[in-house]
């Protein structure tokens, strides 16, 4: 498989771009290139009580968040798909705007522009209609919105279960369907 971007922006929610690099660490067929945004370094830190160079370490690769010659901001370098995880409301709006001022939006807009899958866990609540409104540009253009919103049919029991739902959906839309960090529905038990 080509390599996959993973990014890391400061919206609320650090914990599933962590969960993100932990899952695809330990596959053999993915490589991945990572990059974070400042605010990202401060969610780490104060909502997973790791610092930003021990996940910097989970990645095969990593760049830093103003570094525009990078590989990843070429479309000439060719890779599997980017996920945004988790998605802040200045990354969304730096996406749908094309305002690619840093690596994070850059490589995200040579995804849309490639047509290469770009997902992106915005996170953010409530909603108002210019956050509403970039989302719908986004998709327009391309991306994959997919928030971090539990499925409780699966009955979770942890965080972990919790997130790890949304890590498998962010596997699934780009097309890594060999995972179990969720149990499939297959209907109602019948038991
Ligand atoms: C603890 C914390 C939680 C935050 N949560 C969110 C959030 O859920 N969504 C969001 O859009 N911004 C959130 N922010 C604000 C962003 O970090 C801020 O807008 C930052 O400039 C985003 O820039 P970036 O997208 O380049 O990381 C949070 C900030 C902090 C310190």
């Amino acid at each position: 498989m080509r390599p996959l971007v993973v990014a890391i922006s400061g919206a609320s929610g650090a914990i599933y771009g962590v969960r993100l690099l932990e899952v695809l660490a330990a596959r053999d067929d993915v490589e991945t290139h990572l990059v974070m945004s400042s605010g990202a370094e401060t969610t780490i830190r104060y909502e997973t009580g790791r610092e930003p160079a021990e996940v910097a370490e989970l990645a095969d690769v990593t760049y830093g968040e103003h570094e525009l010659a990078a590989p990843v901001a070429s479309g000439s370098f060719l890779t599997h798909a980017m996920v945004v995880a988790p998605c802040s409301m200045r990354t969304l709006s730096g996406v749908a705007n094309s305002a690619a001022d840093n690596l994070i939006v850059r490589a995200a807009d040579v995804h849309l522009k490639e047509r290469r899958p770009l997902v992106l866990v915005v996170r953010e609540t409530p909603l108002h209609a210019g956050h509403l409104r970039l989302m719908s540009e986004a998709t327009a253009a391309g991306a994959i919105i997919l928030p971090p919103v539990p499925g409780f049919y699966q009955r979770p029991e942890t965080i972990a279960d919790i997130v790890d739902h949304t890590i498998g959906k962010v596997l699934d839309v780009i097309g890594i369907h060999d995972h179990a960090l969720f149990r499939r529905w297959s209907g109602p038990d019948r038991g």
